[in-house]
């Protein structure tokens, strides 16, 4: 099977608490080990500004976020480990691919259609405290998974639509421009909990109610020993359903051991008890990663180590893809080839076509399509995407003379008339058109 990418980002703007652990940090480090997998994980602060005002507080967050991860066990050196704002092709390619998403389309972002829909009933302008920020974040999220040419983002529900907008939004630039991205899917973990905090809703920044995974033992002990229960008494049967204490237990339990636990609720267990066995359990696992944690936490310069060295590794891919990307899109040097890279084509006025795109394998492809769409010349893979550029700028150039210095590169090619006169009808189609 080829290589998966898998990306994800993690907003900068809280500290890490156990739903965040269970529900993303400890699948996505167990998904990051398995083999044909290439990882990317970053540190969404770009996208955390448009939520905090507060710089200490992104600045805290990044840090506490990045040691969590790290403390969780994810290996820099198996996964490409960076912070967003480390990349400046990210807000680059965001503006590329603003310039081909429909305003309407951000208009229907859940997000944003929220605020409004508070607005509107509240009888308040309908934009009022949105700021472009907040309307342009499915951009630059796609910005973001585009980038590396991600097959799979691990998300939660609620940003499956920001997914299918990153679809949507590669669909319009490939279908201008040529197939340079990748369509990404959401993986929707199916099998993790959603834990319950507190005091027995989602455990929630929002809701105020959630235990700081690295907190100190002594609080953790604290936080869980206020876990809302019911009042049976010691002895009386304690019903499993619904029992926020019993969710997280089992979040961080064997199959055995939460079989056990139901049993001593049907046996009356007093709540003190289960709160103990609750905090051990969570303790055993917890602690280990704490030490770790609380070692990073004293060494930020560690971390920002770690992260430059990711963002290196990173941009390894962004640069020369965001290179190929101002290409394809016309931002070129004035003395470089005069055509070269595709050329946006106008649907009415059917030309043979250049198509230029990445595959799964990672490499850069370029094809030569016939007006009616046929395949005339496909290429091998290039690593680079400047080389498969190159190409098909001689063949644009030089024509068929080209061509017979090119052969060792093509792994298809339909006979030689009609190779030559699409490569001659694209030479007109420019001269006329006056493209470059
Ligand atoms: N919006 C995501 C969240 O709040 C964070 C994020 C930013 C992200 N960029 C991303 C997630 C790219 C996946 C891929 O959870």
């Amino acid at each position: 099977m080829s290589i998966q990418r898998v990306l994800t980002g993690i907003t900068t703007s809280g500290t890490p608490h156990l739903g965040n652990y269970v529900g993303s940090v400890r699948p996505s480090v167990r998904m990051s080990l398995r083999s044909g997998v290439q990882s990317f994980y970053f540190l969404a602060d770009y996208h955390a500004l448009i939520k905090v005002g507060d710089p200490a507080r992104v600045q805290r967050s990044t840090l506490e976020i990045a040691a969590t991860w790290l403390a969780c066990g994810l290996d820099p050196d198996k996964v490409t480990f960076y912070r967003q704002s480390d990349i400046p092709e990210i807000p680059e390619l965001t503006w590329l691919l603003t310039c081909v998403t429909g305003k309407g389309l951000l208009n229907r972002a859940h997000a944003y259609k929220a605020s409004v829909d508070k607005n509107t009933a509240t009888g308040t302008e309908p934009d009022h405290g949105v700021t472009a920020g907040l309307f342009m974040y499915p951009v630059l999220m796609a910005a973001d998974i585009l980038m590396f040419n991600a097959h799979q983002v691990p998300v939660g529900r609620d940003q499956i639509q920001h997914i299918e907008m990153a679809r949507d939004i590669a669909a319009s630039f490939n279908h201008l421009y040529g197939e340079h991205f990748t369509l990404p899917e959401a993986v929707i973990e199916e099998h993790v909990a959603t834990l319950p905090g507190l005091d027995g809703r989602k455990m929630s920044k929002s809701y105020d109610n959630t235990i700081a995974l690295f907190a100190p033992k002594d609080q953790l002990r604290r936080l869980i020993m206020g876990i809302l229960t019911d009042s049976r008494a010691p002895g009386e049967p304690k019903s499993t359903e619904g029992s926020a204490l019993f969710q997280l237990y089992q979040a961080f339990a064997s199959t055995e051991e939460t079989a056990a636990l139901a049993k001593a609720y049907a046996e009356g267990i007093a709540w003190g008890e289960a709160k103990q066995l609750l905090f051990e359990h969570l303790e055993r696992e917890i602690a280990p990663m704490r030490a770790v944690y609380d070692e990073l936490i004293q060494n930020p310069a560690q971390i920002e180590k770690i992260l430059k060295a990711g963002a290196e590794k990173a941009r390894c891919v962004a640069t020369p893809f965001t290179a190929g990307l101002r290409h394809a899109v016309g931002l070129r040097a004035l003395d470089s080839s005069r055509s070269g890279g595709p050329v946006a084509q106008n649907a009415k006025t059917a030309v043979p076509s250049f198509k230029q795109y990445r595959e799964r394998d990672g490499q850069f492809y370029f094809k030569l399509l016939d007006a009616q769409g046929e395949l005339l010349l496909q290429s091998q893979g290039f690593s680079n995407p400047r080389d498969a550029a190159q190409s098909i700028a001689r063949l644009r150039r030089d024509g068929m003379a080209a061509l017979d210095t090119l052969v060792e590169q093509l792994t298809t090619r339909a006979d030689t008339a009609r190779v030559q006169a699409a490569l001659e009808q694209l030479a007109a189609s420019q001269e006329a058109t006056g493209s470059a």
